[in-house]
Formats: C-alpha cells, sequence, structure tokens
C-alpha cells in the first residue's frame, strides 16, 4: 500500500535556495524529479499544503499553486477531502530498485500446513499491549539508552528464570545473551566457536532447513549426522571429526522423534571426549502432550551446552527476541559479537517480553494454545488414520508438526506439486535432508496454524493428491521398507551434485 504523507509531521527533503529562482518554480523542480524518478510513488499522498509550506518556510498559497500546476501536468491527483496523491503515470516513473517488475502469479493457497507458524489467531495481543504499555511507563529513563551488552538484564533474569522452572536448565541472568531469535543467536555461537578453534559442526540429517549455510557463512565445515527413532545418532557423530553439534532434542525437526534418555547421557559424553560443545535447539519443548517435557541439556551440562530458544513458537515469529544460554567461558565473546553486529535488541520489548512472563500472562497462554495444539493434534490424527489407515503419522508426542508417511509407490515431489494444485501446502522431507539416502516418501505437516475444519479438509485434498500423483517412476522405490525411516544411513548423493555441502558421518 502506498504511504500516506499527509498526516503527522511528515517531512519532505527540499532544499531551496535563495538564488533568484522563484520558490514555487523550486519545489514544481524537486516534486518532478523525485516522481519521475520513482523517490515518490504512485499512491503516495503529499503532505497538505499546510504542512508543506511550514516546513518549507513559504506561503500556503506558494504550495497550492504548485500542487495545482504539478496537477495540470499530470504528476499528482487532487481530491477534495482526500489530499493529493502522487498519479499513476505509464513509462515515467522507474520501477524501484530492488521491486521486481512483474511479481510470479502465486498458487492460490487455502490451506497451508507449512512448517513453523504458531497460531496467529490466538497471538496474545492484548497482553502484549498490556505489556509494553507497562514498559513504556515503567521503563526507567536511562532503560532508553544503550543497553548492557548481553542484553536486558531484566529479561535475561526472567528468562533463566523460566528456563530454570520450566525446562529444568541451571544458567543465570549472567550465562545469558539475548538476540534477535533463534536465528540470530545460531549465527551468533557459530561465529564464537569458529573463532575459538572449533572447525566442524554436526548437524541432524535430516534437519532443519539452511542451518548449513549459516553455519558456512560462520566459516564452518559441516558433517551430516543421521537421525533415527531415538534422536541423532550418537555413534556416527563419534566417528565425525565436529567438535561442535545442532540439536534438536525435545522434538526432532523434522522427524519429531525426542532424544532417548541413553543418547542424551552419550551426547554429552561425546561432548566431554572431544572436549567438544552441544547446541540444544530448545523449540517445541513447550508443547509435549503425552507427560512432561524433558529437561534442557543444558541442565545436564551447562559447561558444555548452549541452550538457544526464542519466542517464535511459544508466542509469534514477529516478536523477533531471543536468547542464548552459553557456558560461562564464552559469555564475553558472545556479547561482543552481538554488539559488532547489531548494539541490541529492542529495549522496550525486551521489557514487555520480561514482563509478560514474570505476569504469569506467558504460562496462561501457553496453556491455552497447549490445549488448542493438542485438539488439533488429535483430529489431524483421527482423520489420517481413517484416510491413510493405521501408523501412518509420526513424531506426535510434541510440538505442531507431525510426518505423515506416504505410500511407497508415489513421489513425494509429485504429491507436494499435486497437493499446490488443489489449494494445499505441504512440504515433502527432501527440503530437510542434507544427504539423499532412499528413503521413503513422507510429508511434513504442521498443524499449529490450521482449524481443525481445516485439517480434515486438507487431509483429504491430500489423499486426493496422492491418488493423482501415482507414477511409474515412484514404484521405484516401492520395495524400501518403513523401517528406513526417518533417516537412513548410506548416503547416496549430496544436496548440491559436484559440490556437496556437506560430508556424511554413517
Ligand atoms: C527448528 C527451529 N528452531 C528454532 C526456530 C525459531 O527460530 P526464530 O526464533 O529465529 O524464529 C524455528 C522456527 O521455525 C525452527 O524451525
Amino acid at each position: 500500500m502506498p504511504a500516506d504523507w499527509s498526516r503527522d509531521s511528515a517531512e519532505l527533503v527540499i532544499a531551496l535556495d535563495r538564488t533568484g529562482i522563484s520558490f514555487a518554480l523550486q519545489i514544481q523542480g524537486h516534486l518532478r524529479d523525485a516522481i519521475r524518478e520513482g523517490r515518490l510513488v504512485a499512491g503516495e499522498r503529499l503532505p497538505s499544503t499546510r504542512r508543506l509550506a511550514d516546513q518549507l518556510g513559504v506561503s500556503r498559497g506558494t504550495v497550492v499553486e504548485v500542487y495545482e500546476q504539478l496537477g495540470a501536468e499530470g504528476y499528482v491527483d487532487s481530491v477534495v477531502g482526500s489530499g493529493t496523491r502522487v498519479a499513476r503515470i505509464p513509462g515515467i516513473q522507474r520501477p524501484r530498485t530492488g521491486v521486481p517488475a512483474a511479481a510470479a502469479p502465486r498458487p492460490n493457497i487455502q490451506i497451508d500446513f507449512e512448517y513453523g507458524i504458531p497460531d496467529l489467531g490466538s497471538v496474545p495481543l492484548r497482553d502484549w499491549v498490556w505489556a509494553v504499555g507497562e514498559a513504556t511507563r515503567t521503563l526507567p529513563t536511562a532503560g532508553l539508552g544503550d543497553e548492557e551488552p548481553a542484553g536486558s538484564r531484566h529479561l535475561r533474569e526472567v528468562v533463566t528464570a523460566y528456563h530454570r522452572r520450566v525446562r529444568a536448565g541451571c544458567a543465570t541472568a549472567d550465562d545469558a545473551v539475548v538476540v534477535g531469535g533463534f536465528r540470530q543467536g545460531l549465527a551468533f555461537t557459530l561465529a564464537v566457536l569458529a573463532r575459538s578453534g572449533i572447525e566442524v559442526l554436526a548437524l541432524e540429517d535430516p534437519g532443519p532447513r539452511e542451518h548449513d549455510i549459516i553455519a558456512e557463512r560462520a566459516g564452518l565445515n559441516v558433517v551430516a549426522v543421521p537421525v533415527d527413532a531415538e534422536g541423532l545418532n550418537v555413534a556416527a557423530l563419534r566417528a565425525s571429526r565436529a567438535r561442535a553439534v545442532l540439536v534438536t532434542p525435545a522434538h526432532q525437526c523434522p522427524t519429531g522423534v525426542a532424544l532417548s534418555p541413553t543418547r542424551r547421557r552419550e551426547l554429552v559424553a561425546w561432548a566431554h571426549e572431544v572436549d567438544g560443545v552441544i547446541l540444544e535447539d530448545d523449540y517445541d519443548a513447550e508443547f509435549r502432550y503425552d507427560r512432561q517435557a524433558v529437561g534442557s541439556l543444558q541442565g545436564l551440562d551447562p559447561e558444555r551446552v548452549f541452550a538457544l530458544g526464542s519466542v517464535s513458537k511459544t508466542i509469534a515469529p514477529a516478536i523477533r527476541i531471543g536468547w542464548v544460554l552459553a557456558p560461562p567461558r564464552f559469555v564475553e565473546a558472545l556479547s561482543e559479537e552481538k554488539q559488532l553486529s547489531s548494539r541490541g535488541a529492542p529495549g522496550l520489548d525486551q521489557e514487555a517480553l520480561a514482563l509478560l512472563i514474570e505476569s504469569g500472562r506467558f504460562d496462561r497462554h501457553l496453556r491455552r494454545v497447549r490445549e488448542l495444539y493438542r485438539k488439533r493434534r488429535d483430529t489431524l490424527a483421527k482423520e489420517v488414520a481413517a484416510v491413510f489407515g493405521p501408523d501412518r503419522l509420526h513424531g506426535l508426542a510434541a510440538g505442531c508438526h507431525a510426518v505423515l508417511q506416504l505410500p511407497l509407490d508415489v513421489d513425494e515431489d509429485a504429491v507436494v506439486e499435486s497437493a499446490q494444485s488443489l489449494g494445499v501446502r505441504v512440504t515433502g522431507l527432501r527440503p530437510y535432508r542434507l544427504t539423499y539416502p532412499p528413503a521413503p516418501p513422507a510429508l511434513l505437516l504442521a498443524f499449529g496454524n490450521l482449524s481443525e475444519h481445516q485439517l480434515v479438509r486438507g487431509v483429504h485434498a491430500i489423499a486426493e493428491a496422492v491418488r493423482r500423483s501415482k507414477s511409474p517412476k515412484s514404484r521405484q522405490i516401492a520395495s524400501l521398507s518403513l523401517s528406513t525411516m526417518p533417516g537412513g544411513r548410506t548416503p547416496v548423493r549430496h544436496r548440491s551434485p559436484g559440490s556437496p555441502r556437506s560430508s556424511t558421518a554413517t
């Protein structure tokens, strides 16, 4: 939507000189150039004549004359009661840099199983407004200046207390660095590890998308470690050269398995053996349905585990606040990394989040959405069982996504495409793989942001997509057994043939 500069006291950059050319002509020239060059775009509403006259120190009549002249030339449209807007002039205005001339047509998606989005209709906006109001009212004036390098002390105290209370962690405010979400925390942590002499990072395979790219940008080599029904295969990790590993222990992304107690112990033992570190992506931990959530790995070994968290899943991705709870020897370097790249996270929002958690509103919200997600999960499970048969849906113990095992005679990509043509967005597991061992076709179904009604319709649409996409080619993998899920151990080809992004630990 074009901007509206007629309200408040928006200013236009127009420099007038007193060299003899009339102010009206100078202002006209400036506005004409701005419109031709695309600095002011079609539909943008210009300041009122009174405001622009005040800003430029000229009479209001001068600005009225300018707008009339530009209107007569076709540069602007003036409508009584709705002000003066930049006109649409085909062929004159250059497209703004970075804006594609024509956006590619988007499929009409009605049901979106895309991973990673919580129920946006349940975001506790009223509580957030309360918290921002309280933060604005109570934050001492000094709090409006630059923050401490590690972030708001109040939020670090609250977040670490929350992590100790709910996630069985043992970090204190001094171990915490506030960041702009998990991803930023990951990028900072990896940069610090690379400088500390760690060269290789192990990633779960399959695992969250794009973490390999983030690691490589930080200067680390990546090794793929397979995931099986107990989570990350620690024996395979041990066989790699890695001294750091990134894991999703509470609810593995994307397979949904929880790291087994034996693997948790083995993982910590591995970190000691190689003098290494574990990066714990603690996402989805709050949404455990069958029993209490398993505690954070950070609580097991605070000297070797970084716990990275954010409120993207628990509140909304748009809040963009997260934290890294780091082993004490890394905290200073992490704060420095943050300072050099960003100078800090939004201070009022940090205070608001601290108040939201401290007031109990955050816990109350979690209780509410946990119940909502549980119902959605049950509906999805019931509908999948009715349509596809039993034991097709995996990874349901926690979180907001599950893996649907497709019939072996279909091609994953073909189902994704066919579902899209039916207005349903789903993702296969292929985009989550670092290597491509032969694997049965499967879909990742995120259910957090879909109503029960949409879930039912979505499952039926996927069944239809499966029927439509049965092809002779896809039957070639029909001989694979389901037991190879979620990740096989034999690498066959890499994500980018010719330039593998990762090596594989087997
Ligand atoms: C595996 C995983 N970890 C963490 C996050 C949270 O990331 P962020 O805080 O950067 O939004 C996501 C978000 O989708 C995720 O998929």
